[in-house]
């Protein structure tokens, strides 16, 4: 009986899902512009080492709310989408979640392959994942590119998510923004 009492309704991921979720949002949505700024002519070499620094010491922890995230979803499953999404809809945004997880992972692994490889330091991740590839400047250049590329996939894929749920939240209020909402 308390469980129907204090059920959501309509449905919600669990709170920790949620923490988890918005933490993401604002450590990716801070690692981008810094990144994008970061790599402009003209900085100021301590803006630039600042930027620097606060880029390469949260990408690993973008990684770990990853793994974090995957760990509660087995754990506490996403509540099934409500029966007035079209079937389409349902499969393109587990689509676009999986390609957000697999695009972040990927942006850590190329970045840190990209400082260690180019002989960078990780900064306050040395002591844990410094010095595990030595140096080499085709591999270091070969995962710049593809942290580009990647960043690129990210923001197309963000605007696309953040799109459609704020089409959800705004517009459509069918629920499907407060599976999700409130970030606690
Ligand atoms: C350990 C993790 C990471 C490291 C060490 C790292 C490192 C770097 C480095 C060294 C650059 C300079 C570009 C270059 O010379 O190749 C860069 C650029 C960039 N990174 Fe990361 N990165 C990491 C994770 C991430 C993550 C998680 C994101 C997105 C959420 C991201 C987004 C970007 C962006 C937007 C740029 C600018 C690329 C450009 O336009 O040239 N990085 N990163
Ligand atoms: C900044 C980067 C973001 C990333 C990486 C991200 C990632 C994700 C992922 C992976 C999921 C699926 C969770 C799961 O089932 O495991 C999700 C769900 C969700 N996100 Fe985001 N998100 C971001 C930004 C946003 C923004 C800005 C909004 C709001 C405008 C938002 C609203 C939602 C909502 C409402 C859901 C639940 C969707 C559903 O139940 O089908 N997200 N997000």
């Amino acid at each position: 009986m308390a469980n129907v009492r204090t059920a959501a309704y309509p449905p919600r991921y669990s709170r920790a899902a949620r923490i988890l979720h918005w933490l993401t949002v604002v450590l990716v949505l801070t690692t981008i512009p810094a990144g994008l700024i970061m790599v402009e002519e003209g900085l100021s070499r301590p803006v630039q080492d600042t930027l620097y620094l606060y880029h390469k010491n949260i990408g690993p922890v973008i990684l770990l709310l990853v793994v974090l995230r995957l760990v509660v979803r087995v754990v506490s499953p996403p509540p099934p989408h409500p029966e007035s999404l079209p079937r389409v809809q349902a499969l393109v945004a587990s689509v676009v979640h999986w390609l957000l997880y697999a695009t972040l992972v990927a942006l850590v692994v190329s970045g840190m392959v990209r400082v260690q490889a180019g002989g960078f330091p990780m900064e306050i991740w040395d002591p844990l994942i410094g010095g595990l590839l030595d140096r080499d400047k085709d591999l270091a250049e070969a995962a710049s590119e593809f942290h580009e590329i990647a960043k690129s996939v990210l923001i197309v894929l963000i605007l696309m998510h953040a799109g459609a749920a704020a089409m959800h939240g705004l517009v459509k209020r069918d629920g499907i923004f407060s599976r999700m909402w409130p970030p606690v």
